[in-house]
């Protein structure tokens, strides 16, 4: 494709994507795609075109063929996992970052690349009112900046093992601590970093889904009793289910006066953090040793764009350095190689996302929205606690908000059958699209506020939506 092909295919997908979001901003697609398995998959050329199409054929089929096939995030009626929020900026910082073909292999293969990334992490951090003792660097994902932070844990407990037996020649098995209502890639990390099943620990919540410091102390007494070493700690900040919030002051006192880790996952509240008024949810953050924050979440800057912060950078660089010579640069000694700082070699230019989404919006664009999203979930909150049939499952915190409908006398397997009934009833009418969670003993549906087109007039909506089909799935199912 010559520039000017490009120049004209682009402007046509730009049309393209702005129709797009005009017509999900207004609500035009069932929210949930509505395919079989294997439909699209069937209705495409099972090989490889043996000679070159027309460009536009491709594009034809995108909007025939695989739109059709999209669940669409953007929906401001799209309450599912969480708000993965794509603003329109950041999609312009993804296209130029694909564009200029950047690749951020040590510093001098794109010094643009690094110091922008250094310079919006940065802004990040004072957005977030974190101290400048802390620095940071963009990753894949939260999973990715767990699996790190772990492996760090574990070098500081080793005293750098890894550059002589590994975990083979540990003399006492090293354990790990994280809340029973912790993300599944803090359990993932903890065994691709070599801990093992059986040195996770995961510890009770109270009843607020919050980690038991009590229970945490206990379990760490319990190891040391028995010969197993502790060795880091992940809190969360805004748990998956319910937004829980870990008591990271009370955690890092246990884990300092035991020589834990403490990495804290902020992956969907780190967001709220913008907000002076919300900080008081990671109070002590500041004695963490790491923390992991998405702005791919609520944030805006389109997946994915996870920020991980250390206070120790030069742990994390001794970790995860690598130094061929092919990569060596006169100017080492003065740059920051972010090679050093995560997993890959390879680095995409996700930082120009994060710059055009911060300047489009301005933090008081950023702060607006997400002020609005706090009170649409509160308001949401107030009608689930004053419907009679209603209940609301944890403290909303945040934007998300656990509800269920408890017709009288229905509990057990069958409250679990009648809510996981209105739930699909309401994902396939393509009216809204929610997800539930299992909680304690119960299944329960997460109403994830937040998307950026979600205004109160949708929150509202998808309520009547919400009382009118749970209570003609209860009625149905009594006939
Ligand atoms: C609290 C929390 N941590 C981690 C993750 C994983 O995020 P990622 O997809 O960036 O690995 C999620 C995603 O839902 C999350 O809610």
């Amino acid at each position: 494709m010559t520039p000017e092909e490009f120049r004209r295919f682009g402007h046509e997908l730009i049309d393209r994507i702005a129709d797009y979001r005009a017509r999900v901003y207004r609500g035009e697609f069932p929210v949930m795609a509505r395919v079989e398995p294997g439909a699209l998959r069937a209705s495409l050329p099972q090989s490889p075109p043996e000679e070159p199409e027309p460009f536009s054929a491709v594009l034809e089929d995108l909007e025939r063929l695989v739109l059709p096939a999209c669940t669409h995030w953007q929906d401001p009626r799209f309450c599912a996992y969480f708000p993965s929020n794509s603003s329109l900026a950041a999609v312009l910082g993804d296209f130029a970052s694909t564009g200029l073909a950047q690749l951020g292999l040590n510093w001098q293969a794109s010094p643009a690349l690094t110091e922008l990334e250094e310079l919006t992490v940065d802004w990040l951090r004072q957005m977030m009112g974190l101290s400048a003792a802390w620095k940071g660097v963009i990753q894949d994902t939260a999973s990715a900046a767990t699996l790190v932070a772990l492996i760090c844990a574990r070098e500081r407990a080793t005293r750098y093992g890894a550059v002589r037996g590994g975990l083979q020649q540990a003399e006492r098995p090293l354990a790990v601590y994280a809340s029973t209502q912790a993300h599944s890639s803090v359990e993932k990390a903890a065994l691709l970093a070599g801990f093992g099943r059986e040195n996770l620990r995961l510890i009770d919540v109270d009843e607020q889904f919050a980690l038991r410091p009590d229970a945490l102390e206990e379990a760490i007494a319990t190891d040391l009793r028995s010969g197993v070493q502790p060795c880091a700690v992940v809190a969360t900040v805004g748990t998956t289910a319910t937004t829980a919030l870990d008591p990271i002051a009370e955690v890092a006192r246990i884990a300092r006066a035991h020589g834990l880790w403490l990495h804290v996952d902020a992956a969907m509240a780190g967001s709220a953090m913008l907000l002076p008024e919300c900080r008081w949810m990671w109070n002590g953050i500041e004695e963490a040793d790491s923390l992991v924050v998405n702005p791919h979440k609520w944030l805006g800057a389109s997946f994915d764009c996870s920020t991980y912060f250390v206070r120790d950078p030069q742990h994390l660089v001794r970790v995860m350095s690598s130094n061929p010579s092919y990569l060596r640069t006169d100017a080492d000694a003065v740059v920051t190689n972010f090679r050093d700082w995560g997993i890959p070699l390879g680095r995409r230019f996700r930082a120009l996302k994060l710059w055009f989404l911060i300047r489009e919006q301005g933090v008081s664009g950023l702060q607006r929205r997400l002020r609005r999203d706090l009170a649409h979930a509160r308001w949401l909150a107030e009608q689930v606690d004053a419907a009679p049939d209603w209940k609301r499952i944890a403290p909303v915190h945040l934007q998300t908000v656990c509800v269920l409908h408890t017709p009288p006398g229905l509990e057990g397997e069958a409250l679990d059958a009648h809510t996981l009934a209105w739930l699909r009833r309401i994902n396939e009418s393509g009216a809204a699209y929610l997800t539930p969670a299992h909680l304690g003993d119960r299944w329960v549906v997460r109403v994830a506020l937040g998307t950026e087109a979600t205004e109160h007039e949708h929150v509202a909506g998808l309520w009547q939506l919400m009382q009118s089909v749970a209570d003609a799935t209860w009625k149905e199912s009594r006939r």
